[in-house]
């Protein structure tokens, strides 16, 4: 389903030329959320996910519990009050912060104080103008009423959407339907209304009404400014946020892996080269036997962006235990999906002394933080993408945090989809055997129709995983899982890692790796090696769940994908 909404309903300049559509919202008619038509551009085609053929019932699966290094699951739970976030009053000197005085109900009533922020609307009425200011603090604004005993009220009345202004006033209890409280600007000798910068609305490209995500993708600058963004980089915000939370309070040290590297890490050959010597002019560029000559570049050697900060996390979780990296990645793949960039940011947890399951069970614990933070500090974002971008949003979210998520081998998951397709499911990729690589409408059907919850998906065959990772008593597989998520898909990808020296390098060289490039990553094998495992999340995907966002560009503040880097 393709999503459209109405980015800038609220920066209308007057209420006055307010369309239908605006009028039926304003009259508390809600908007649903309706199917697009058309389809962005040079986008794949939406996945179609087959529903559950009639009768389809399969049992939970099991996982032997005593086969677990760790015999004792640990709990990931943190202490209530880590769930609330504290706020500051201000924003800068004696500003105040527009969400602290829209929680704090009728506790600023009789106080003259001063807010500053950006018009949404401003309707004039004869003696009075009333504006709604939003600082982008939260979701609502702060309604100004301005009389017109002040000085310059000509020049306030004149003003539209996408002003900048500093207002000082007196906050009274609002008679207005919807708000407990406004600000009133009223006396002459205390109050005043600063015009800081003016935004033309014939030009201005926020106060222009409907706006589809592709068309704001283009005016990334300006794209914060509307209630759709915003909502989603207050929540992008928190998820960062709670995901520091989580860690550090679960005793994980912040480790800053480097982003220029010279290894691959997960051996797709997907790497964006780095380097000083490139010229347009090609005779500049220093050359032996026609090729580039890597030793005279500004490393000595070939090195490239990393795809995953894992490789060089896992040297500190073999010294300190456990770790995580959160920073950005870079994936050079074509791929014009709802999901891909070629920028974007993960957490990559790693944890020593652990299995498998450990992994799954923080890996679980974390994401379900995560969800719980957003949805105790964020409500009036997520209320807003429940009623325009992806109706039930809430309640999918609740959903997710009520239930224990699945834990289904790679092997049982292949039978589930043989079985469904016997009842009648009907995929695109209908060749279904064990060995392959599962596609997206395999990994959500499994999540979303059959058992209606996330599914860690683990031991899957070697043959079409990284490297590094611990290869079962069996020799087929390797303890590699996923976490797939209804409506989303591959949220999480992680391993138990090898760490047995000589299966590792038996593993690089089967993967057609050069071992000495691996050097210091077998040293941690050589010199007290220990069992460990970790997971990477893919940041934006994760926003995406949260917020209900179908595409990945309109969750990222300036995404990169092949054939687009603005801004
Ligand atoms: O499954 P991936 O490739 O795993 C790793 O990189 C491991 N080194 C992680 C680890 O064990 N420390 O990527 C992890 C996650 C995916 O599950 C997905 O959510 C996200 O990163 N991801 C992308 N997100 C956006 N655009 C892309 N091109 C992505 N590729 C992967
Ligand atoms: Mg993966």
């Amino acid at each position: 389903m393709q999503y459209q909404f109405l980015e800038s309903d609220e920066l209308f300049t007057r209420v006055k030329t307010m369309t239908n559509v605006v009028k039926q919202q304003a009259a508390g008619v809600p908007k649903q959320a309706k199917k697009e038509d058309k389809l962005f551009g040079d986008i794949e085609k939406p996945i179609n996910v087959p529903p559950l053929p009639a009768g389809f019932k399969v049992d939970v699966p099991q996982f032997d519990v005593s086969k677990r290094l760790n015999k004792l699951p640990r709990t990931w739970d943190l202490p209530q009050e880590l769930y609330k976030k504290h706020l500051p009053k201000y924003n800068v000197g004696s500003i105040y912060r527009i969400q602290e005085l829209l929680n704090a109900g009728e506790g600023y009533i009789g106080q003259t104080l001063t807010v500053a922020g950006w018009a949404r609307t401003v309707r004039d009425q004869k003696n009075l103008c009333f504006i709604e200011l939003n600082d982008g603090t939260s979701f609502g604004g702060l309604q100004i009423v301005v009389e017109d005993k002040l000085e310059n009220f000509e020049q306030i009345a004149k003003t539209n959407t996408g002003f900048s202004l500093k207002v000082t006033g007196n906050i009274v209890k609002s008679p207005a339907k919807g708000q407990l409280i406004e600000m009133l600007v009223s006396d002459p000798t205390k109050h005043e209304v600063v015009i800081l910068g003016q935004a033309d609305p014939e030009e201005y490209p926020m106060a222009k009404g409907f706006q589809k995500p592709e068309t704001l993708r283009q005016k990334a600058h300006l794209r914060p400014r509307g209630n759709f963004f915003s909502a989603v980089t207050r929540i992008r915000n928190n998820l960062a946020y709670s995901t520091h939370v989580f860690f550090q309070n679960n005793g994980c040290l912040y480790i800053h892996t480097p982003i220029i590297t010279g290894s691959d890490c997960e051996g797709a050959g997907e790497m964006f080269r780095i380097s000083t010597i490139f010229d347009n002019d090609i005779k500049k560029i220093p050359q032996v036997n026609g090729k580039v000559d890597t030793t005279q570049d500004f490393f000595k050697k070939e090195v490239n962006l990393t795809v995953s900060g894992q490789l060089q996390v896992e040297h500190f979780c073999i010294s300190m235990s456990n770790v995580y990296t959160f920073g950005p990645t870079f994936r050079a793949e074509k791929a014009h999906t709802h999901r891909h960039l070629a920028e974007f940011w993960m957490i990559e947890p790693e944890f020593a002394f652990a299995d498998l399951f450990d992994n799954m069970e923080a890996a679980e614990g974390y994401v379900k933080f995560c969800i719980n933070y957003i949805l105790q500090n964020n409500m009036d974002d997520l209320q807003f993408l429940d009623q325009r971008v992806k109706p039930g949003l809430i309640n999918y979210l609740k959903d997710i945090v009520s239930k224990d998520f699945i834990r289904c081998s790679y092997t049982q998951g292949i039978d589930i989809l043989l079985k469904a397709q016997k009842a009648g499911a009907k995929f695109e990729n209908s060749d279904i055997k064990w060995g392959m690589d599962l596609n997206s409408e395999h990994e959500r059907f499994i999540a979303e129709k059959v058992f209606q919850r996330p599914v860690f998906l683990y031991d899957y065959p070697k043959e079409i995983k990284a490297f590094y990772m611990k290869v079962t008593d069996d020799g087929k597989c390797v303890r590699a899982m996923d976490m797939l998520i209804p409506q989303v898909g591959e949220l999480i990808g992680g391993s138990q890692r090898e760490e047995r020296y000589d299966v590792l390098a038996q593993r690089i060289k089967e993967c057609g790796l050069n071992l000495e490039d691996y050097g210091p990553y077998m040293d941690l094998r050589k010199y007290g090696t220990v069992p460990h495992c970790g997971f990477g999340l893919g940041f934006e995907r994760l926003v995406m769940m949260v917020t209900g966002v179908e595409n990945i560009r309109d969750v990222i503040p300036f995404p990169r994908y092949h054939g687009s880097a603005e801004f």
